[in-house]
C-alpha cells in the first residue's frame, strides 16, 4: 500500500477545527481524511503550556497509529504551544494553524486591528514572535475569547449568552477603530455571522482556513503524498464527547461522512 493514499490527519481540542477540515476537503476532494475532536479536553485555551504538549502529543499519536501521513493540528492552541515538540519528535510533516495578524497588518488602512483567540494563543511564545516580528507597525486590540469555545462545544452558537460575550469582546476594538478582525481560533469561523452583524459591514474578518489548506496541498505535494485518483473519499471524524454536537455542525456533510464516538 504506497503512502499517498493514508489519510490526511486533522486534530482540534474539539469540534472546531472542522472549519478547517472543511477548507482542506473542498481543495483536496478526493484525499481521506481523519478528524480527531477532543472534546472531552475542550478548551485546551486555559490549560498550561504542559498540558497542552501532552495533549498534543496524544492526539497525533493516535493519528500515526490509523496511519495519517501527515498531521494538521486546526487549532491555534495546540499549534502555538506544541508545534515545535512534535516536530522535533514526528517524522511525518506537521502543519500547524496561527492567527492571520500578518495578512491584517498588511491589509490595516486605520492601523488598528483586534484579535480574539484563546489566553494559551495569546499569551504563546510563538504568538509574541509573530506580533512583534510585523513589518508594519499596528495597534493590536488582543481579546481572550473567554467562555466562547464552551458556548460552541455545547451548542450554543445561536444563543444570548453568546451574543453578549461578543458584544463585550468586539465592541472595544470597533470603538477604537479597528478595521480588521482577526478569529485566531478554529471554532470563532463558526461565528462569523453574528461577529460580522456587531462589527459592520466595513470591518473585514480574517482567518486562516484557507492559507492553511492551501499550505497542506503544497507540503503533500512536496513530500510526493499528494493522492491524484479521482476517488470518493472516506471521512472519518472521531470524538471523545457529545458526538450531536459535532453532527449538527457537519449536517450539510451527512450522510457522506461518518462519526463515530470513541475513547482517547
Ligand atoms: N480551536 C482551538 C483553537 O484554535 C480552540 C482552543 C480551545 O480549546 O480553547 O485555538
Amino acid at each position: 500500500m504506497t503512502k499517498t493514499i493514508h489519510p490526511i490527519g486533522i486534530f482540534d481540542s474539539g469540534i472546531g477545527g472542522t472549519s478547517i477540515w472543511k477548507e482542506i476537503h473542498s481543495l483536496l476532494p478526493f484525499e481521506d481524511t481523519l478528524y480527531l475532536s477532543d472534546s472531552k479536553n475542550a478548551p485546551y485555551g486555559n490549560k498550561t503550556k504542559d498540558e497542552i504538549v501532552h495533549l498534543a502529543i496524544k492526539n497525533t499519536e493516535y493519528l500515526l497509529e490509523k496511519n495519517s501521513k501527515i498531521i494538521v493540528i486546526a487549532c491555534n492552541t495546540a499549534t502555538t504551544n506544541a508545534i515545535k515538540v512534535l516536530r522535533q519528535n514526528y517524522d511525518v510533516p506537521i502543519i500547524g494553524i496561527e492567527p492571520a495578524i500578518k495578512p491584517a497588518a498588511l491589509r490595516t488602512q486605520t492601523n488598528i486591528i483586534g484579535i480574539l483567540a484563546t489566553k494559551g494563543t495569546l499569551n504563546s511564545e510563538l504568538f509574541e514572535t509573530t506580533s512583534s516580528n510585523l513589518i508594519s507597525n499596528p495597534k493590536i486590540i488582543e481579546q481572550i475569547g473567554e467562555g466562547l469555545v464552551d458556548l460552541i462545544e455545547n451548542g450554543k452558537i445561536i444563543s444570548e449568552e453568546m451574543d453578549a460575550l461578543l458584544n463585550k469582546y468586539l465592541n472595544p476594538m470597533i470603538e477604537a477603530n479597528a478595521d480588521h478582525i482577526v478569529l485566531g481560533c478554529t471554532h470563532y469561523p463558526y461565528l462569523k455571522p453574528q461577529i460580522q452583524k456587531i462589527v459592520g459591514s466595513s470591518v473585514t474578518i480574517i482567518d486562516s482556513g484557507h492559507a492553511v489548506a492551501i499550505q497542506t496541498k503544497n507540503v503533500l505535494s512536496k513530500h510526493q503524498l499528494l493522492n491524484t485518483q479521482k476517488r470518493t473519499a472516506t471521512n472519518l471524524f472521531l470524538i471523545n464527547k457529545n458526538k450531536s454536537v459535532l453532527s449538527n455542525i457537519l449536517s450539510d456533510y451527512l450522510p457522506s461522512i461518518s462519526i463515530e464516538e470513541v475513547d482517547f
